[in-house]
């Protein structure tokens, strides 16, 4: 789930081994890969980013595999979502930390969605807890004359922040 790839670009800087894979790769350094079914052999990696769609409200592409492309006010969101740790899980070290970021959800319709506590449900089946961190967004979008009227109208709260979850695979 590289998208533009960050998250190879920080691990280069930091001179780390980095294999970076998406359902539609957008540059050569992507490997085109599902994250529910990657081409790695158990127990390879030292750490695991994941930086998964937070609803259908970016549209990323239109591969049908895209798990983007499903909002999160259904519960299929959440199940193609745990098979995506449970992959991690499998490809993760015993004793090495994987870390989630994810943002919560709030739409007219359907009201607020917890995104992020429901991912942290589904990886503490698979992991143990080490920490949450908050990441605030410096240059968001949300934080305009447009969304603030928006944001009293229809009574919600502007999200400034993300969840980096970050959790252990114990060793068996
Ligand atoms: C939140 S974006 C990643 C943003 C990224 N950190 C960046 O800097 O642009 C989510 C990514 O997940 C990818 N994705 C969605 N479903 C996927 C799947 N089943 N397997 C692999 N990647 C998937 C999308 O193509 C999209 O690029």
């Amino acid at each position: 789930m590289c998208g533009s790839g960050t998250t190879i670009d920080v691990c280069k800087e930091e001179k780390w081994k980095v294999l970076g894979f998406d359902i539609v790769p957008y540059r050569n350094d992507i490997e085109r890969a599902d994250a529910r079914n990657l081409p790695l052999d158990d127990e390879i990696a030292d750490f695991i980013f994941i930086d998964a769609p937070y609803s259908d409200n970016i549209e990323y592409n239109k591969h049908p595999d895209n798990i983007g492309n499903i909002s999160c006010e259904k519960e299929e969101f959440f199940i193609e979502l745990e098979k995506v740790a449970r992959e991690a899980h499998r490809i993760l070290k015993p004793n090495k930390n994987i870390a989630w970021l994810i943002g919560d959800h709030w739409r007219k319709k359907s009201g607020f969605i917890p995104v992020g506590f429901k991912i942290y449900t589904i990886l503490e089946k698979y992991f143990k807890p080490i920490d949450i961190i908050t990441v605030s967004r410096h240059n968001q979008t949300s934080n305009t004359p447009l969304w603030h009227k928006r944001a009293k109208q229809y009574n919600f709260y502007l999200r400034g922040f993300k969840y980096l979850i970050i959790m252990q695979k114990v060793s068996r």
